[in-house]
């Protein structure tokens, strides 16, 4: 069993450096399978979202694994209809229903009211993010974050925020480094986590890094994931895949050279998800 180290968030807590990322992973037998076999090959961090529809089932994985709750990190994302103080209360404790459990160790606006949608983006944002706090200082969630936040809708938020996010979750994988966001979260000390590290599935044929994947005797993938956290990102990395899984914990036994690690830094848009936080329409 791989083990994992571990970044501790502004507030003290520890959180696990590699999660296990949910995202299109198909409710029931799926999701019940794949996030017992990861609990088995040693992740102790669990990302799901009211949005991927899976709850419950993680809970269920949860439930049935070996592994006592308190060992396990378990982050889950608002849903996007639900923004608003009064929503927000609601939509938390149904998703502590359908994941089974009495508390989460984080929870994440999963995206920010953007100006496309809504004119008063802004208040939305403010107002979920007062139902957060609250949820936060009653003990019902270890740690408070965002997920897909830009510079600007984290500034707007920090002008009312009594507390600062501890997380921003946001795709990034090579080409496409998000840095001015980044570069705001480092000064903030918010914790970057990588939604989507290997691009959706889109770096693993990229001939520059199956070149370097291949002079560190690695796969793109554990290549993309160790490069997450020599730039002190957390990922993410999602499979439904029993070897793979397994593989994207094994990432501790070569270092990306600097100047490979620059190289990767500096490489082009090669794809990704293609979605843009103030232009979703969901
Ligand atoms: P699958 O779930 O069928 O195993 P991301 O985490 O960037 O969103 O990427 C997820 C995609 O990458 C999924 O299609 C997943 O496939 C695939 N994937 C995950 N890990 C690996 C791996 N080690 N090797 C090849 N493909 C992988």
């Amino acid at each position: 069993m791989s083990t994992v180290e571990k970044y501790t968030l502004k507030n003290g807590v520890e959180i696990p450096s590699i999660g296990f990322g949910t995202w299109q992973t198909p409710d029931g037998d799926t999701a019940i399978s794949s996030v017992k076999a990861a609990l088995e090959y040693g992740y102790r961090h669990i990302d799901t979202a009211a949005a991927y529809q899976n709850e419950q089932s993680v809970g269920k994985a949860i439930i049935e694994s070996s592994v006592p709750r308190e060992d396990i990190f378990v982050t889950s994302k608002l849903n996007n209809p639900d923004r608003g103080y009064d929503t927000t209360l609601k939509a938390f404790a149904k998703t502590l229903e359908e994941l089974e459990l009495d508390y989460l160790d984080l929870y994440l606006i999963h995206w920010p009211a953007a100006a496309s949608q809504f004119e008063n983006w802004k208040q939305i944002n403010n107002d979920t993010w007062r139902a957060f706090e609250e949820l936060y200082k009653a003990g019902k969630i270890k740690a408070i974050g965002v997920s897909n936040f830009k510079t600007h809708h984290l500034e707007e938020l920090l002008k009312t925020a009594e507390i600062v996010p501890m997380v921003n979750q946001i795709e990034y994988h090579p080409g496409f480094r998000q840095q001015e966001i980044v570069d705001f979260c480092d000064e903030h000390e918010i914790l970057i986590e990588a939604w989507s590290p290997l691009g959706t599935g889109k770096m693993l044929d990229n001939d520059i890094l199956k070149e370097v994947a291949e002079k560190y005797a690695t796969s793109v993938a554990q290549l993309c994931i160790r490069w997450c956290l020599q730039n002190a990102v957390l990922p993410l990395p999602k499979s439904v895949t029993p070897a793979r899984i397994k593989q994207n914990l094994e990432i501790n036994d070569f270092t990306i050279s600097d100047e490979d690690l620059k190289m990767m830094n500096e490489l082009p848009y090669i794809g990704g998800s293609g979605l843009d936080p103030d232009k979703i329409s969901f």
